[in-house]
């Protein structure tokens, strides 16, 4: 029996009983039989969670890149390995065989390696959607160079912040993006970023909209000619197991953005291996995730996963509503898509609207619908299955994270019977657990708890970049021995897990998760402001949106109210991004704090939710008398 693919439920439990059994052996053939390696490892697994320090297939040597194209070339030269469909439908698709892939990544080390890139060296990349973010992206690991991706929608402030925070020589960028019918200037951005980052010493341009851009004598270089001069072959860097691939920043509920360290070997035996389950992919499947690859889900699964399976994997610089919201369905109808990923965020968006533009197409390719970003709710999940599968095509709520580099839990499709929001049961080697306040964990079924994860994993993030003691007091003093996520979740009777959502106060808007701490630090920025707080509040299509409460200065109560409110989401979007621009604001005259002076948020994100009836008991706090005024004037 091979254990890389599996094809039934019974397997599922054999398979996962031995990964929890003896979990080296388990990971060790796995990575055996189906990786190159440029040399074995020593021991499969060493941990300590107290430390903590986690290390997988330590000892080997390998290049993810060479799992990723080179492997493939004998059996794969002319298959697709990716499909670049532009953001305008009249620009023609580009399908990129590996060997032109594999070309493209080695000229774009070659250029890298030339403007004195070397192993270790910090890259920021900051691109659109375009083949070049996936040639750089591989070309970094190629070198053994650690990209570190910044969401091309954050602002130059934000940019600069994570450019700074792991010392980045290099930023690679493109002229401009196109985003639905905006173009967005990109460089622009840029070039503000990096008059605050004195540690860039070279930005490499690629063209994309062709606008009109600035280039920095002796710091700025038109990509395209370095690539027309450069070596189509490159020999690929020998990297060590534990050696960081990338960085990817994550907010968290307090401070600056966090930068997740991801290391090879781990990383990629897991997510190719959840890819390969998750999504049932069979060679010459089209698989499309329509994640950027700012975010965790196109590092996994847009890149690394497919590719390591030499998988044909679809990438989309558009959006949903552009040029009509059909554009999903039209693209799965004009490429025969087979797995289809997507966020709920976008489901709601697309069912708001009418069901025409599904209906238009034929969607008959499609065999599994995937879900990941936030929980799933039941009508989504419904529209979903009904009309983009048919009933037909199992979908996967797939619950992981940024910091654990893979899926964690998720049905199998055509494996484990699905039940809409419950993203079913835990991966292949995934130990769970439930805790309670007190740090016990909670056995058996049917109870609700914080979720925790037992055992290591070979995909978890080893630490964040420059601050080990964060990834420390973030991740595993809350509960001893255990990695806490951060989320709740409930076990059923069947012992399925539904995740109930982030139990800190990290928001998840669009999908994106906004830590409330540095939208408040940049409202409070604003001169007319003297304090604020974010909270969550339900939103039909982006699951959460922002409720602000803001108290004004002096200087601010004689100002005009609506233009503050602009002012103060203008003052967001610079600081972080458009993505944190607040719903509602609130102006109030005080907050209600608890009597060492926190801000009570639980209290505040009833208010915003409208649920005033059971506030719960509010005589403990310093100034109680300013609930009732903040509700009788909420929005
Ligand atoms: C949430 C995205 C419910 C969760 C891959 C998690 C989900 C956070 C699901 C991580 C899901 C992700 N059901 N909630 N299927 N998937 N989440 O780091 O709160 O961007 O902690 O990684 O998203 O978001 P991140």
């Amino acid at each position: 029996m091979s254990n890389y693919h599996i094809k039934h439920l019974e397997e599922y439990f054999q398979v996962y009983r031995k990964s929890v059994q003896n979990p080296e052996a388990f990971w060790e053939e796995i990575a055996e039989e189906h990786f190159v390696w440029r040399s074995k490892w020593d021991r499969v697994l060493s941990w300590d969670f107290t430390k903590p320090e986690i290390k997988w297939f330590e000892g080997a040597e390998l290049n993810i890149t060479e799992n990723c194209l080179d492997r493939h070339l004998p059996t794969k030269r002319n298959n697709t390995a990716i499909i670049f469909e532009p953001n305008d439908p009249k620009e023609e698709a580009q399908h990129i065989t590996y060997g032109q892939l594999h070309e493209s990544v080695c000229r774009m080390a070659n250029v890298l390696k030339e403007n004195g890139i070397k192993k270790g060296d910090r890259i920021c990349v900051y691109l659109p959607m375009i083949p070049e973010l996936a040639y750089t992206v591989l070309a970094c690991a190629r070198v053994g160079a650690i990209h570190s991706v910044v969401f091309a929608g954050f602002s130059s402030n934000a940019l600069a912040t994570r450019i700074n925070d792991c010392d980045c020589k290099m930023v690679i960028t493109s002229d401009g993006s196109y985003r639905g019918n905006k173009i967005i200037d990109l460089k622009g951005i840029v070039d503000v970023a990096l008059e605050d980052c004195p540690g860039v010493e070279k930005v490499l341009v690629t063209k994309r909209t062709g606008g009109k851009v600035k280039m920095k004598k002796n710091r700025d270089f038109w990509l395209k000619p370095l690539l027309d001069e450069a070596y189509a072959d490159n020999d690929a860097e020998r990297m060590k197991s534990e050696d960081p691939l990338f960085i990817l920043y994550t907010s968290g509920s307090t401070g600056k953005p966090k930068g997740m360290v991801h290391t090879c070997a781990g990383y990629m035996v897991y997510t190719a291996y959840t890819f390969k389950n998750i999504f049932q992919y069979r060679d010459g499947d089209v698989y499309w995730c329509t994640a950027d690859i700012g975010w965790i889900t196109g590092h996994s699964y847009i890149i690394y996963g497919p590719l390591a399976n030499g998988a044909t994997t679809v990438m989309f610089e558009g959006v949903p509503s552009y040029p009509d919201y059909g554009r999903f369905w039209e693209v799965v109808e004009k490429h025969k898509v087979n797995q289809f990923y997507t966020a709920p965020t976008a489901i709601r968006a697309l069912a708001k609207e009418n069901l025409e533009f599904v209906e238009k197409y034929d969607l008959s390719s499609l065999k599994v619908l995937g879900s990941v970003g936030e929980p799933i709710n039941e009508e989504a999940w419904h529209w979903y299955n009904n009309n983009v599968g048919h009933g037909k095509s199992p979908i996967v709520d797939t619950w992981w994270q940024t910091e654990t580099g893979g899926i964690m839990i998720s049905p199998i499709p055509y494996v484990t019977p699905t039940t809409p929001t419950y993203a079913t049961l835990p991966f292949i080697g995934i130990q769970p657990a439930l805790m309670d306040e007190e740090g016990h964990e909670i056995m058996g079924i049917q109870v609700d708890g914080r979720l925790c994860i037992k055992f290591p994993w070979p995909s978890m993030a080893r630490t964040i970049w420059g601050d080990h003691e964060r990834y420390r007091d973030t991740y595993f003093t809350a509960y001893k021995n255990k990695y806490f996520t951060g989320d709740g979740a409930m076990r059923d009777e069947v012992g399925y897990y539904r995740i109930t959502g982030r139990v800190d106060d990290v928001i998840i808007v669009s999908g994106h998760n906004l830590g409330t701490a540095p939208i408040e630090d940049a409202i409070n920025e604003h001169p007319a402001v003297a304090e604020s707080a974010i909270v969550g509040f339900p939103h039909d299509i982006k699951g959460n949106a922002l409720y602000g409460f803001v108290i004004l200065k002096e200087i601010g109560e004689a100002r005009d109210r609506e233009n503050l409110k602009k002012e103060i989401n203008q003052q967001i979007t610079e600081h972080i991004g458009p993505i944190a621009k607040l719903d509602k604001i609130q102006f109030v005259p005080g907050l209600p704090k608890t009597r060492s002076g926190k801000i009570m948020r639980r209290i505040l994100r009833k208010i915003a939710s409208g649920d005033t009836e059971n506030l719960g008991d509010i005589s403990t706090l310093l100034n109680p008398e300013v609930v009732k005024e903040v509700m009788d004037n909420a929005l």
